[in-house]
């Protein structure tokens, strides 16, 4: 289990633009990563996630997974997308099961050459606007 240090984040937009839109993540009023929805598509009602949270002391507390939740309600009710995907490293757990927290799934695997010659494993991962709502209400039932 993460720790959960009970602080409070806030993600504040810092560059809207039609197919992006960038957040700063702020704890109490530092800010401690970013997250955005990338490849916008209005038309499909899909995009991109991505997120970094900058340093590694911030990391493992949960916010994270509070960061992604926060956005994804955003894109399903204010911005009325019904599908965000995204894509993870295979070896890179803490994302895995910070996606998998927030509802994600795995849909696929891919394996890409890098510069190095050798291949890398990526997720594919998405959550529909349904499986979200759905998602949330169980997981506050168990709360
Ligand atoms: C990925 C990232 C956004 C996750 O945010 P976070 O705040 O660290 O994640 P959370 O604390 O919300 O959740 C992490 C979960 O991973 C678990 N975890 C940690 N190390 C793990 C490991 N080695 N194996 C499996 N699970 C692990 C934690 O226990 C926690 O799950 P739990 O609450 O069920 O116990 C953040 O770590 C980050 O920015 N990393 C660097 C950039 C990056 O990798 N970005 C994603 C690119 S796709």
């Amino acid at each position: 289990m993460s720790e959960n240090t009970g602080g409070k984040i806030a993600l504040e937009l810092v560059k809207p633009q039609r197919y992006q839109v960038l957040y700063q993540i702020v704890l109490g009023d530092q800010p401690i990563g970013v997250i955005e929805l990338d490849h916008i598509a209005w038309r499909s009602g899909e995009a991109e996630l991505k997120i970094s949270i900058h340093q590694e002391e911030f990391h493992n507390h949960g916010y994270g997974t509070k960061a992604v939740v926060a956005l994804l309600e955003h894109a399903f009710t204010k911005m009325n997308l019904s599908r965000v995907y995204l894509r993870v490293h295979a070896n890179n757990p803490i994302a895995i099961r910070c996606y998998e927290k927030a509802g994600f799934k795995k849909e696929g695997r891919i394996s890409r050459p890098t510069e190095w010659n050798t291949q890398e494993e990526i997720f594919l991962m998405g959550i529909s606007k349904t499986e979200f709502f759905k998602y949330s209400e169980a997981k506050s039932k168990t709360m």
